[in-house]
């Protein structure tokens, strides 16, 4: 694994240049056919290099192919989780339960090129066209988190807000409760289901299911969300993209999700949240009332005025922008 990780960066690093094999050799302190099979192995992997007798390889501009290789580079626990890659599924989500129902172990993650039923929350559908955007689930069991379960939706915003900032340097900001937001503009949401076992009463599964328009689809995006969805770069595909994404997220969750960095997490949050000082309607069930939110306190909860004054805090429901 780790002479594909210095190759595939040696490559990332010189997208579009032609890197010799000799050089790489050199560079890793390797022969030239570690070099060689390495390079099989990334294109088995999906990587678009290209190579050329005298030349060497080069790593094509504009294409992002997502694959379990190319997460796990960049994964800081690769042992910790289980990928199955697939291109077009009907919900990441709805397998993934399936998949848990038949005793898949935590950390069993399924990532798809797009779905054909993508679920949001509130029995909404989430858009996920192909090659554009991320679209995966991961498993926990309860044996997996320590934290209790109603934060884990916040923590997965946090995760996927930092994911962003890292491997793009783009800022963002977090709707409560953890819909991604880049200029006013939803570019990734998150859906967490959780399965009681009844005999016991104790949380059997958590799926947490994230969505991210990362680049403008091919086709624009449906007249009912066109004024509200917003990608996160405008711009051609970055080879590797997608993969380093998925893997910032996970690497980022499994920081954020550990008991002695909850309150770090929560203080990002709060300053992440687009939220503060702005007019919502809250729906809780439903009753929908307006109000303005005040803040987010250190549980992740938001608290709002309403206007004849009184404050609730809220650990669930939807807020929506008052425009
Ligand atoms: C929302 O914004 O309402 C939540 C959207 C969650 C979408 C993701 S995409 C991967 C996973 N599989 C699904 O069917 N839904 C979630």
């Amino acid at each position: 694994m780790d002479i594909l990780k210095s190759v595939l960066t040696a490559l990332e690093n010189h997208t579009g240049e032609w890197i010799s094999g000799g050089k790489l050799a050199d560079q890793f302190d390797v022969s030239r056919n570690t070099i060689w099979r390495a390079m099989n192995n990334l294109i088995a992997a999906g990587y678009p290099i290209e190579s050329v007798t005298g030349r060497g390889y080069r790593l094509s501009s504009g294409k992002d192919v997502l694959s379990e290789t190319g997460i796990k580079l960049n994964l800081k626990r690769p042992d910790a989780y289980e990928f199955d890659c697939r291109g077009t599924v009907d919900s990441t989500n709805r397998i993934l339960k399936e998949l848990a129902r038949d005793g898949a172990p935590s950390g069993t993650v399924i990532v798809a090129d797009s779905q054909l039923k993508g679920r949001g929350r509130f029995g909404r559908t989430f858009h996920s066209p192909p090659g554009t955007g991320i679209y995966f689930s991961f498993l926990l069991r309860p044996e997996a988190y320590h934290v209790p379960v109603n934060i884990l939706p916040a923590i997965a915003a946090v995760a996927t807000s930092e994911g962003i900032r890292e491997v793009f340097g783009i800022k963002n900001g977090i709707k409560w409760v953890n819909d991604i937001y880049i200029d006013d503009r939803k570019v990734a949401g998150i859906l967490t289901e959780a399965e009681i076992d009844l005999e016991t009463g104790s949380q059997a599964y958590v799926v947490v299911g994230i969505g991210i328009n990362v680049y403008a689809p091919l086709q624009s995006f449906p007249e009912e969300i066109k004024n509200i969805a917003g990608t996160v770069l405008d711009g051609e595909p970055r080879p590797n993209g997608r993969n380093r994404l998925i893997a910032a997220i996970l690497n980022k969750w499994d920081y954020y999700s550990a008991v002695e960095n909850i309150d770090e997490c929560s203080r990002l949050f709060r300053e992440r949240s687009i939220l503060k000082g702005r007019d919502v309607q809250v729906t809780i069930g439903r009753t929908t009332y307006p109000a303005s939110v005040i803040d987010c306190d250190d549980k992740f909860q938001l608290i709002v005025e309403q206007i004849d004054g009184t404050r609730q805090i809220l650990s669930c429901g939807e807020v929506t922008l008052s425009l």
